[in-house]
């Protein structure tokens, strides 16, 4: 398949179905009807969800918003990067992630973090191929509210 059989988009809620299958792929096993809830974000000015369109079905989506803290000037940073299991190795993946950058580009922001479980096959290899800097590891908390 070549690049430009690859169609990058903002996501519409029409694509809840598709979504909720893809966050399963994730690890977030998530319903139709609570992806439907979380695409309230589709109207936050400081996010946005983009799908990726191959063969003309949906099969992959990155989630990227603005990150506002006291100690960096804004940057941006991902939510979510997933790439159909049957679509992977074609370019989506790096599709999505240059689609994410140049919305952060058009919000005047310098750098994008993404942040990857060590324990995920493929992704520390995927992205040094498209152009990131390993910059640290971290352990993640979780605090139960
Ligand atoms: C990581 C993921 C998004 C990559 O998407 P993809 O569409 O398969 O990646 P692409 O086809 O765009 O690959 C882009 C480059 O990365 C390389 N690459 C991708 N996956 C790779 C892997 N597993 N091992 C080595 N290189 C890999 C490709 O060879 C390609 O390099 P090239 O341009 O030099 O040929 C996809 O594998 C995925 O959804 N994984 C499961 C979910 C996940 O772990 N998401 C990330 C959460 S942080």
């Amino acid at each position: 398949m070549s690049d430009s059989d690859v169609r990058v988009r903002p996501a519409s809620p029409t694509d809840a179905e598709a979504l909720a299958g893809l966050c399963g792929e994730l690890g977030y096993p998530s319903t139709v009807r609570q992806i439907r809830e979380r695409l309230c974000l589709l109207g936050d000015p400081e996010r946005t969800l983009l799908v990726a369109q191959a063969e003309g079905s949906l099969a992959g989506f990155i989630d990227v918003h603005v990150q506002r803290v006291v100690e960096a000037d804004p940057y941006a940073e991902v939510g979510g990067l997933v790439v159909m299991a049957g679509h992977r190795g074609e370019g989506l993946g790096a599709a999505l992630l240059a689609g994410a950058a140049e919305w952060g580009r058009e919000h005047d922001l310098t750098v994008m973090w993404i942040r990857a479980n060590l324990a995920r096959e493929g992704v520390h290899d995927f992205y040094p191929a498209v152009g990131c800097r390993r910059v640290k590891d971290q352990r993640v908390y979780e605090y139960p509210l």
